[in-house]
């Protein structure tokens, strides 16, 4: 059985994730600032960025398979690393459009129209923007149904940013292949989800004869 925690522990364990998780990101900076990120920091930053994002992608979407399977009920997390992924993701982009384009606006409009990579990166980031906007108490009461119907954006947008991945370098790498691989374990698990379910009912019934 999952231990009771005091509303204030929960929030206080909620704080910590989102301080842990950012601290990759100011650590990369600060690495940055002080000259140690190799002969193109602004490459190494935007790829550190871009990994961070992909590694709360797979956190958030694990976060049901868990729990379906009793491994672990991280529910209270998952707004948590949702918005983890979105931050990284707009940190990411920013990177890129700031450092790397010097926010010309037209080179960044053509690589978005030209480049495929980019095209299905800007399309991930923009399907995150609504979860983002409405991953808050107040939306969920107020959207009711539709908010969890709205939220299941958050598997075209991790499709998107396992294509992005894959195309974002000529050869795939070892960890480029584990954080594909298991994003496509993870979209694959919601199309078997109702089945797993139905499973488990039966198996609750048949243990409550
Ligand atoms: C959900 C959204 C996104 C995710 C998860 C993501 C993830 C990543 C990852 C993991 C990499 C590293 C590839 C590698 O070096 O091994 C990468 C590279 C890159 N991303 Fe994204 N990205 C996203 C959105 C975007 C957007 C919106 C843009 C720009 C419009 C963008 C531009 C780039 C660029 C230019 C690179 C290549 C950096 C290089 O040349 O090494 N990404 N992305």
């Amino acid at each position: 059985m999952a231990a009771k925690l005091s509303p204030k522990m929960q929030s206080a364990l909620i704080w910590g994730l989102y301080a842990l998780g950012l601290f990759p990101a100011l650590w990369t900076f600060w690495l940055g600032v002080q000259n140690q990120l190799g002969a193109d920091p602004v490459k190494a930053f935007e790829h550190t960025l871009g990994v961070w994002t992909i590694r709360f992608l797979v956190l958030t979407l694990l976060v049901t398979p868990l729990r379906d399977f009793n491994l672990f009920n991280g529910l209270r997390y998952r707004r948590a690393l949702g918005l983890l992924a979105f931050y990284y993701a707009v940190m990411h982009f920013l990177t890129y459009a700031v450092l790397d384009q010097t926010l010309a606006l037209n080179a960044i409009v053509a690589d978005v129209l030209k480049r495929p990579f980019i095209t299905f990166g800007m399309l991930g980031l923009t399907l995150l923007i609504p979860l983002a906007v409405t991953s808050n108490s107040w939306s969920i009461k107020r959207l009711g149904s539709r908010w969890n119907l709205l939220h299941k954006l958050i598997y075209p947008a991790a499709a998107l940013a396992a294509l992005h991945y894959s195309m974002a370098t000529k050869v795939l790498g070892t960890q480029q292949m584990l954080y594909i691989a298991l994003l496509i374990l993870l979209l694959a698990y919601r199309i078997l989800r109702p089945q797993v379910l139905q499973a488990k009912k039966a198996r609750r019934l048949q243990g409550a004869r």
